[in-house]
């Protein structure tokens, strides 16, 4: 038996009644094509691998992948596509809410030639996203549609796309330049190629979930802009650092909101303090979600952690005023500079110690 044409990559997160209907979907779609699927799953606790596995057993065509102790949709898609032994390869979401009935005329779009990649997209002609995705939703994701036009080297009517196809050695030369962080792999590929990679979109409809909920959320926001930013520096600065710094952008955002409705009822003293709390543990949650997901903390360690970091951004807020003050004093610098100045430090400081003894982070 030699490998088949087409590696079918599905990742999945607690998809356990989607697996069955999406093996039988992509059986009577992909008639005429030697066609496999991958199925990737972050060990879901609704063990939809063991459905996997199960109909795996009666179907050499089935595979399944479990990771364990691991999360992202990115880097199972990834791994996925780096299983295949096929000449090209697809992702397409494990929830059904994709068309897999686009798979061949994606395989046609690649065989003749005519793209490196072919997308599946929900807004060129034809294309729509049905699904009541909530206001904020898509406002989010009409913004991140537009950031993303202005550093991606091609015009894609829909970068957040999780439905594409393109030739494995591809994606096999561009593997270890991905970012794989996030839930934006198409984007990444995108920005990792060493080319500008021919993209043809084929409109397709974005269907209602019937089983099981999204894993998307605000955090998925920070992790785009993450990736963005570290393209856009040509990875000049650690990705977790971006993270921690975006955060920390989030964290003055939401201190500045609580201080000025603090404000109405409190001295100024108490209101600071109360920002400053509100601040810290919003960053910490989203740090801990998000910058360090990987080392994330529950339960106990979750309470010993925020007390930490507590401890840490006073300690780092005390050097920030300190230097501004210093610098200030010597006549080093004005205000402004001297205050940036702390600020940075604070940063750096914060991050530095935050990523060693609050997450122990790799
Ligand atoms: N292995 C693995 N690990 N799979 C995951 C993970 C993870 O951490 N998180 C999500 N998935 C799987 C889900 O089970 C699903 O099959 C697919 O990835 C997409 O996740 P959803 O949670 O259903 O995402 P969505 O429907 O809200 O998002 C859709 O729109 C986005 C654009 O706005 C998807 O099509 C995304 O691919 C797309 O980027
Ligand atoms: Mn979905």
């Amino acid at each position: 038996m030699s490998s088949p044409t087409l590696s079918v990559v599905v990742p999945c997160y607690n998809e356990a009644e989607n697996i069955g209907p999406m093996v039988a979907r992509l059986e009577a779609s992909l008639q005429g094509i030697a066609w496999e699927a991958i199925f990737v799953d972050d060990n879901s606790p609704d063990g939809s691998w063991r459905i996997a596995r199960q109909i795996a057993d009666g179907d050499p065509r089935i595979r399944c992948i479990r990771r364990v102790g691991r999360r992202g949709l990115a880097s199972a898609c990834v791994e996925g596509m780096l299983s295949s032994s096929a000449e090209y390869v697809a992702v397409i979401d494990g929830d059904l809410q994709h068309d897999e009935s686009l798979l061949p005329r994606m395989l046609e779009t690649l065989r003749r030639g005519e793209a490196d990649i072919a997308v599946g997209s929900r807004h060129v002609g034809g294309g729509a996203a049905t699904e009541g995705f909530s206001a904020l939703r898509s406002r989010i994701s009409d913004g991140g549609k537009a950031l993303a036009q202005i550093i991606l080297p091609v015009p894609v009517a829909d970068p957040m796309s999780g439905f594409f196809m393109l030739r494995r050695d591809l994606i096999e030369d561009m593997a270890p330049r991905l970012t794989n962080r996030g839930f934006k792999i198409l984007l990444d590929i995108l920005l990792s190629a060493r080319r500008k990679l021919r993209v043809v979109e084929l409109p397709y409809v974005f269907r209602p979930r019937l089983a099981g909920e999204s894993k998307l959320d605000a955090t998925v926001l920070i992790e785009f802009l993450t990736l963005l930013l570290d393209k856009a520096t040509g990875g000049f600065l650690p990705l977790r650092f971006l993270s921690f710094a975006l955060v920390g952008g989030i964290g003055l955002v939401v201190h500045l909101a609580v201080l000025s409705q603090a404000l109405h009822v409190l001295p100024f003293a108490g209101a600071q303090w109360l920002a400053s709390f509100v601040a810290m543990t919003v960053n910490f949650w989203l740090n801990n979600r998000i910058t360090f997901s990987d080392a994330r903390l529950r339960r106990k360690a979750l309470w010993r952690g925020l007390l930490l970091f507590y401890v840490v951004c006073g300690i780092g807020v005390a050097a920030n005023v300190g230097v501004a003050s210093l610098l200030l004093r010597d006549e080093l610098a004005n205000w402004g500079v001297a205050g940036a100045a702390g600020a940075l430090l604070t940063l750096v400081w914060n991050y530095a110690v935050s990523a060693t003894l609050v997450w122990r982070a790799r």
